[in-house]
């Protein structure tokens, strides 16, 4: 296949697509799967038939619509009508009434508009419209032209400049600048050089990049193609965790397709760049997920950190210069491509460029999988997208960045999300999850959960931050128990600060955020489990089981 035939192929497909009158779109992502949507697909490709709509009417299993706590999701075009909690009994009342009838169904249509008013959807504009197995899918919605307009009309510096015009920063937490990264990799002296798209997503409830990959799987591909000439790579590996079936089935899928289309290969789109991919499973260790771990794990060694520098930029894979990206990151690439640094640079603010993809959960109306611009505020996502406190409860904390992230009170709702003003307030941006409180949450014991799930993820390799966990855990176990003084408020806050300064790496660096932040902002919470004994969201103090029969 050569350059020109993509556009052909694109043609082709979006004729084929408009001969169709609806399209029924059914979210077929991990989250509607668990509640039957396999079945509700296979229910509507009867309904479809039983009616006689073949021709009219295509049936598509797509990738995550956003609105995952209402699966199975099923979206209708044209008109984007959202059906939610669909049943295999309402299937055939939903072809008749919206296909055959023209009357959508608007009880069972999903009612919080706000959901969606709030966001901005650019790395997720293909999730739940496109099917993420079918690469025509991808390439009629303008999938791989950005890769063709860089090996027709770019050079590699040139590609290099427009990424960094669009101040796109990584969105695997750091926000490193994403163009200034290209350009060490690129100028880096020693060959071969490597491309690491990183899917581990270690946090724990985060589930924003495993949903991209289900969901659009090339627009992954084609930001690691566009890096690969731009840096100058021939092999990549895309790092995946193994508790990731659906995305690592629907990778293995794209990769064979774009290798049997000319796109990944030897000679791709017959022209002299080549670039193959090369996926890689991860045991599911959060440390995995560190730059430096991700690539001891692809040389099959134990997924610990190394000092830095050397930066894998220019000591990377077996030495090698090396490009780690973040997958979401990679995503955004065919887009600054084809509009442009500038344009993308529009969206969000002056120093943090475009829109961040989040995973919204808790104790919110609208939970569920999330895009907003950056500069949008906690607020905005909190009460506006996400519909507010869950129960009519009332809202407590928001926990920002993940399990070494930052729990902030109502009064900081209005921090716009950009990674220095999180940062600024305890939290960080993190790889995407944002969970949030009602006040029936204790947060000595939030901080204490996420203090033990670092414990247990340390690799081990420091000191600090294996023994200063450790101490900062068993200090936990005393304020929940009742024992602690309150000199061990002291202790916790200088063993923390101890910890963040002489961590190796940013798992240790970080994983004092819960407890700095609940410190700093629900302090009379800690007060009150140590002088008073009490907790007052009843989470404290439980005597474990073989106590009680005592
Ligand atoms: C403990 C720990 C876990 C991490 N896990 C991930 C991860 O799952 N995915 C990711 O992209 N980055 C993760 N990072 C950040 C990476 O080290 C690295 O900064 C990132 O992959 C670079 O890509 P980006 O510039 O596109 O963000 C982690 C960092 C630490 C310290
Ligand atoms: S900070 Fe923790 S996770 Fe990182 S190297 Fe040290 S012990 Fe390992
Ligand atoms: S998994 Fe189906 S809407 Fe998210």
């Amino acid at each position: 296949m050569k350059l020109v035939d993509l556009q052909t192929i694109a043609e082709n497909e979006v004729d084929f697509q408009r001969s169709y009158k609806h399209r029924i779109n059914v979210c077929s992502s991990s989250g509607c799967i668990l509640f039957g949507a396999l079945k509700i697909l296979k229910a509507f490709k009867d309904a479809v038939k039983e009616f006689g709509l073949e021709k009219e009417c295509k049936v598509a299993r797509t990738g995550c619509i956003g609105t995952c706590s209402v699966g199975p999701a099923v979206l209708i075009e044209p008109g984007d009508y959202l059906y939610q909690n669909v049943s295999t009994e309402k299937v055939r009342e939903i072809v008749r009434d919206h296909i055959v009838l023209g009357l959508p169904i608007k009880e069972m249509l999903y009612k919080n508009e706000s959901f969606f008013k709030k966001q901005k959807r650019l790395v997720l504009k293909n999730a739940g419209k496109i099917d993420p197995h079918r690469i025509q899918d991808y390439i009629a919605m303008g999938g791989y032209s950005a890769l063709v307009k860089c090996l027709a009309t770019m050079t590699p510096q040139g590609v290099i400049c427009e990424v960094t015009s669009s101040g796109l920063r990584g969105r695997g937490g750091a926000g490193f600048p994403t163009g200034q990264k290209w350009s060490l990799v690129a100028r880096a002296h020693s060959s071969p050089k490597y491309i690491v798209a990183n899917l581990d997503e270690g946090d724990p409830g985060v589930f924003a990049n495993r949903t991209l990959a289900e969901a659009d799987p090339h627009a992954i591909l084609e930001g690691m193609l566009i890096a690969a000439y731009a840096i100058g790579a021939e092999k990549g590996y895309l790092y995946i965790r193994a508790e990731y079936p659906l995305a690592i089935q629907t990778l293995q899928k794209a990769i064979a397709q774009a290798r049997s289309m000319s796109l990944l290969g030897d000679s791709i789109l017959e022209t002299p760049f080549k670039f193959n991919v090369e996926l890689r499973l991860g045991a599911g260790a959060f440390i995995a997920g560190e730059e430096t771990a991700i690539l001891a794990s692809i040389e099959g060694k134990r997924a610990m950190p190394k000092p830095r520098p050397p930066y894998p930029a220019t000591y990377g894979l077996w030495g090698k210069p090396t490009l780690i990206q973040n997958v979401e990151t990679l995503a955004n690439i065919p887009m600054i491509v084809l509009n442009g640094g500038l344009w993308f640079s529009k969206t969000g603010t002056t120093e943090c460029t475009g829109t961040k993809c989040f995973s919204l959960t808790g104790n919110i109306n609208n939970p569920g999988l999330i895009e907003v611009s950056m500069g949008t505020t906690l607020r905005e996502v909190v009460f506006d997208i996400g519909g507010g406190v869950q129960n009519e409860r009332n809202f407590k904390a928001v926990l920002v960045g993940g399990p070494s992230g930052g729990c902030l009170p109502e009064a900081l709702l209005d921090q716009p999300i950009d990674y220095e003003s999180l940062k600024s307030v305890g939290a960080i941006m993190g790889s995407g999850g944002i969970v949030v409180l009602d006040d029936g949450s204790c947060m000595v014991d939030t901080a204490k959960f996420f203090t033990e799930f670092c414990v247990e993820e340390s690799c081990g390799k420091c000191t600090p931050c294996r023994a200063g966990l450790a101490r900062v855990k068993e200090i936990f176990e005393a304020i929940t128990k009742g024992s602690a003084r309150l000199e061990d408020i002291t202790t916790l806050e200088k063993v923390s600060a101890y910890i963040m300064d002489a961590s190796l790496c940013g798992l240790g660096q970080t994983a004092p955020n819960p407890v700095i932040t609940t410190l700093r902002y629900f302090k009379n919470e800690y007060l009150q489990h140590i002088t008073e004994k009490t907790c007052q969201a009843g989470k404290c103090f439980k005597k474990e089981e073989g106590e009680q029969k005592q």
